[in-house]
């Protein structure tokens, strides 16, 4: 098992695109990927998910687990020795950035001395910035760059690229795009993320959801690209320049749980 202190981390990742086109939904399936994560729910959105009042916890569970899940604010699912799922139910802070941070920065804490991978969510990035809580952005910016040596690593999720703050942007080796809310936003992905190319795929990949949900067969895949400068896909022939970059680092993906459009995740 990786322990703490231990090199090596999971990606950070930021889930970008407009209202309802299934950040959420692909943050929190996406977890499950993953060793051990936390998910900061600002919404406490029954879609997370659904409170525990006694978990189960396995004897290796870190110790802030039990007390946190017994005052109600943390809840879990999926644990076991090898996999440890919580939601951290913060929605009665979002009116007190000063103590939403300090109860962030004690499980960030906490899961960082832990055994284990850990992955933090936090979702609503714009909105949790023009709430008073840029500091608490702040924070998780500096795990997600520091995390390689404890093993921590922070996924984000936020309606335009242009509000993922630059440190974010910096420490961030993955982004999905489910679409572009407007021309602005195109221009935002155009300079500073991956050129003409990226920008076609998104159109692309909005113009089929669009087309889906007018047939009433709603279908949400999303363009994922590597700021790694790893080449990780390859086209294939006959298939449109919009579906794979020339490059390997963008690939139209398919909807988490498998669709009609897109490549396997
Ligand atoms: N892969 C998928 N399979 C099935 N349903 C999906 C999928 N992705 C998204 N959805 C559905 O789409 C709806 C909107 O998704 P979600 O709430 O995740 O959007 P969002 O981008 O987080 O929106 P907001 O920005 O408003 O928070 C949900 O009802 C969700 O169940
Ligand atoms: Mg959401």
């Amino acid at each position: 098992m990786t322990s703490a202190g231990q090199a090596g981390r999971d990606r950070n990742i930021s889930f970008i695109g407009p209202p309802k086109s299934g950040k959420t939904y692909a943050m929190c399936e996406t977890r499950f990927y993953r060793m051990r994560s936390v998910y900061i729910d600002i919404t406490d959105d029954p879609a997370t998910l659904a409170p525990v009042s006694s978990p189960l916890l396995p004897p290796s569970s870190p110790g802030f687990i039990e007390q946190w899940a017994k005052s109600g604010a943390i809840s879990s699912t999926a644990l076991n020795d090898l996999s440890c799922h919580l939601t951290l139910h913060a929605g009665s802070l979002i009116d007190d950035p000063k103590e939403l941070l300090r109860v962030c920065k004690t499980v960030t804490a906490a899961a960082s001395g832990s055994p284990g991978r850990w992955t933090f969510y936090l979702d609503e990035v714009g909105a949790l910035v023009q709430h008073g809580h840029k500091k608490l952005v702040e924070h998780f910016a500096a795990v997600a760059r520091l995390g390689r040596q404890k093993g921590v690593s922070v996924c984000t999720g936020t309606h335009r690229p242009q509000e993922m703050p630059p440190a974010f942007r910096a420490v961030t080796e993955e982004t999905w795009l489910t679409g572009c809310g407007n021309y602005a936003d195109y221009e935002f992905v155009r300079r500073n993320m991956g050129g003409p190319e990226l920008v076609e795929a998104v159109r692309q990949v909005s113009a089929y959801r669009a087309a889906a949900k007018t047939a009433s067969v709603p279908e949400y895949p999303f363009v994922r690209k590597l700021h790694s400068g790893e080449r990780k896909w390859s086209r294939k022939e006959g298939e449109p320049e919009w579906l794979v970059s020339s490059d390997g680092d963008w690939c139209v993906t398919e909807q988490v749980g498998g669709g009609r459009l897109g490549r396997r995740q």
